[in-house]
């Protein structure tokens, strides 16, 4: 990191110079900006200029070892995932003992020199050390490889060991390169409500927003209601997608980034209650369209991670799913499978596999059949389409058919569903009778039917679980493992 204000302190000191109309307290900051300047170790590792120069680092202590003559320290500051190896002669400390504490924070200046050891590299002499924060033995990081089952239980430790540096400088990418892909096609990048009155997925899984306690005094729930906040009922956002209809409506290509909240009794792997939601909107659009943006752009995600994380991603195929960077490469080679819903079910009902729960046409595909198709039957992410109308949502484009809706979820080995998307109902009349047959009240989407009364067009969109995303680019399988904080059914982490 360099400071800018630092700039002051080079200054001679300010009370000889009354000229300059320093104030005593920007001279303060001059002087902490110059105790505490220092270079990022992943600049010590990798700028070539800095190679044979006097510099200051700082950093956390992952490890350190002694031997007769020298101590090694290992150093991250959390730039990046490697270590700055320092080197502490014993002629210089004698005594290097108290600089040696795991997790202790610790600044040092020294010379950067070419590594002694066999891999090459740099190592720091150290010439001056100061501890800027002891680190007593209770300290919790002590094993060297910790079960990610104790981490969860340290959520605000965790974050300082390898695998979860490296899961959040990926997801730091990713979410760049997300916004890279949208932004370089047009797309408006909106920011949709996360209080709403509407339930987009119709699926009953809204967190409610209420400052009201429940009091015998109210006749109805509607009075209650009435009585609240917003003088109505309101909950959390389960999805964007409304108000991005309406935004696509103006603006052609949109995308949402952002939280969704789904009260979901799942305690499974691949749920939590809060997570990021991308939700792209396109006008002018149908399903196949759809499905070629949704290959498209997760092929591009998947090329510039493996590009800009490399090192993440060596470090996930080698500590947690080998062939992970194979897996991706061959992603970006294969066309995604496609197959309809139709389709699916009779695969599954012939495969021979014995599931859990029996697959009849009308059921919903469980993540065992989910399973089956991407990983065994297709090998690689596949497009299931066109889906039974009565289990999918109010909002999508009815098929000729009668029977089916133009769907698409696309399946990811060893993850399951990572998209969720849709053409959607474009014809005023087709859409009051799903709503109809869902018993919604017509009045609360009044601005939502507009949308279809003035100026209707084809249209679509899909939604990607941001974390995922993630457990497939890093092959780490629980999804309370890629988000700082999760939040779950009975817990709070
Ligand atoms: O399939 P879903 O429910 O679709 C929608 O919400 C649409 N409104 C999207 C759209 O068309 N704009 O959710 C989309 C994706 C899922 O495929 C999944 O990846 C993720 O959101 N998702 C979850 N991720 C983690 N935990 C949960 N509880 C999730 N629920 C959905
Ligand atoms: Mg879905």
């Amino acid at each position: 990191m360099r400071y800018n204000i630092a700039v002051f302190a080079s200054l001679p000191n300010p009370s000889f110079d009354k000229d300059r109309s320093l104030t005593n307290r920007a001279f303060e900051y001059a002087i902490i900006e110059e105790v505490m300047k220092h270079t990022d170790i992943y600049d010590a590792l990798n700028d070539q200029a800095l190679l044979n120069t006097q510099l200051t680092v700082c950093g956390w202590i992952r490890s350190s070892r002694e031997s007769k003559s020298v101590a090694f320290v290992e150093l991250n500051d959390g730039t990046t995932l490697q270590r700055l190896q320092v080197v502490l002669n014993k002629e210089r400390f004698p005594e290097p003992a108290p600089f040696l504490k795991l997790g202790m924070a610790l600044k040092i200046k020294g010379q950067l020199i070419p590594s002694q050891g066999k891999n090459g590299g740099v190592e720091l002499e150290a010439e001056q050390i100061d501890i800027l924060g002891d680190c007593p033995p209770e300290y919790p990081l002590q094993k060297k490889r910790t079960t990610l089952d104790y981490l969860r239980t340290i959520p605000h430790l965790r974050l300082r060991t390898n695998t979860f540096n490296a899961v959040f400088r990926v997801r730091s990418v990713l979410a760049a390169t997300i916004h890279e892909y949208f932004q370089a096609r047009h797309y408006v990048y909106v920011h949709t409500p996360i209080i709403t009155a509407s339930d987009c997925e119709g699926a009953g899984e809204m967190f409610r927003v209420t400052t009201l306690p429940w009091n015998s005094e109210f006749k109805t729930e509607n009075d209650y209601f009435a009585n609240d906040f917003f003088g109505q009922k309101a909950g959390l956002s389960v999805s964007g997608q409304l108000e991005g209809e309406v935004c696509a409506m103006a603006f052609g290509k949109i995308y949402t980034f952002g939280p969704s909240f789904r009260a979901e009794n799942s305690n499974t792997p691949r749920h939590v209650a809060e997570f990021w939601h991308v939700e792209p909107e396109i006008a002018f659009a149908e399903l196949p369209d759809i499905i070629e943006i949704i290959e498209d752009m997760i092929k591009y995600l998947v090329e510039n991670v493996l590009k800009k994380s490399r090192t993440e991603i060596e470090f996930f195929d080698k500590h947690y799913q080998n062939g992970l960077i194979e897996k991706l490469e061959r992603l970006l080679q294969d066309k995604f499978g496609v197959v309809t819903y139709t389709e699916a079910v009779d695969m599954l009902q012939k495969c021979g596999e014995k599931f859990q729960y029996p697959v009849d046409w009308g059921c919903d595909l469980q993540t065992e059949h989910e399973r089956y198709l991407s990983e065994v039957a297709f090998g690689k992410p596949v497009f299931v389409t066109d889906y039974p109308k009565e289990i999918k949502s109010f909002y999508m484009k009815q098929n000729d058919d009668g029977k089916t809706v133009a769907a698409t979820d696309l399946l990811a080995p060893g993850v399951g569903e990572i998209i969720g998307g849709s053409e959607r109902e474009a014809n005023l009349d087709k859409l009051l009778q799903a709503m109809q047959a869902r018993d919604m009240s017509v009045e609360d989407y009044h601005d939502y039917l507009d949308l279809r009364r003035f100026g209707s067009v084809p249209h679509g969109g899909f939604g990607l679980g941001f974390e995922r995303m993630l457990m497939y680019l890093t092959g780490i399988e629980n999804i309370r493992d890629v988000i700082l904080y999760p939040r779950v059914v009975n817990k709070i982490f």
